[in-house]
């Protein structure tokens, strides 16, 4: 499969977006021709700290420095987005043998809804590869400097929304 003249769509809840995801972001933006970051507006799991609005906004600001990364919100399936813009790849970062378990479920029904999309795993880097959104919330609502795992907008926001004073 060549990688020039595709659209590769990266799709998550990014609640926030970290430094791990921005590895994977900038890896697929040297791969593919462009890149679309979709932000899931809703999410199966419990309320986001993040409203839809503002994990985009956090999203355009960290991957400003990219030309060809353009950040999208979606409601539904991930594949129907996928065809709404164009994109013929959904690249996943996977940090584990636990995120290969689930992400190879997900591309199992992406297939069979889209069998024209194909799903691409970047493995993450070893420096992130213990990271999650959840962690980072976490350590910032006790307090902890989150600075060295997310961008500085990010980790400002993440102090005003449940930093210790907040
Ligand atoms: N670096 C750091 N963290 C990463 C990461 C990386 N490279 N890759 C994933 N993560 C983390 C996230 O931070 C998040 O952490 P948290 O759970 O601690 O908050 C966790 O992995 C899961 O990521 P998230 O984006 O929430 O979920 P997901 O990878 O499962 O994907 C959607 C979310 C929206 C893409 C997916 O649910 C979806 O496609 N939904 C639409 C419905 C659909 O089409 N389903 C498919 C078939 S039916």
């Amino acid at each position: 499969m060549s990688t020039q003249g595709r659209i590769a769509l990266c799709p998550g809840t990014y609640d926030p977006v970290t430094f791990g995801h921005l590895d994977i972001v900038e890896r697929a933006s040297r791969l593919f021709s462009s890149v679309v970051v979709a932000v899931a507006e809703g999410s199966k799991k419990k309320q986001p700290l993040f409203t839809a609005d503002e994990r985009i906004t956090l999203m355009r600001a960290s991957v400003e420095h990219l030309g060809n990364v353009q950040v999208t919100g979606f409601n539904g399936l991930v594949t129907t987005h996928a065809r709404e813009v164009g994109a013929s790849v959904i690249a996943k970062g996977v940090r584990s043998a636990a995120d290969f378990d689930y992400e190879s479920q997900m591309a199992q029904f992406n297939h069979r809804l889209a069998d024209e999309v194909q799903t691409v795993f970047l493995p993450a880097s070893p420096e992130w590869a213990f990271l999650s959104s959840s962690g980072v919330r976490e350590a910032a609502a006790w307090g902890a400097d989150v600075s060295g795992w997310v961008p500085a907008h990010v980790a400002q926001a993440l102090r005003d929304r449940i930093g210790p004073t907040a």
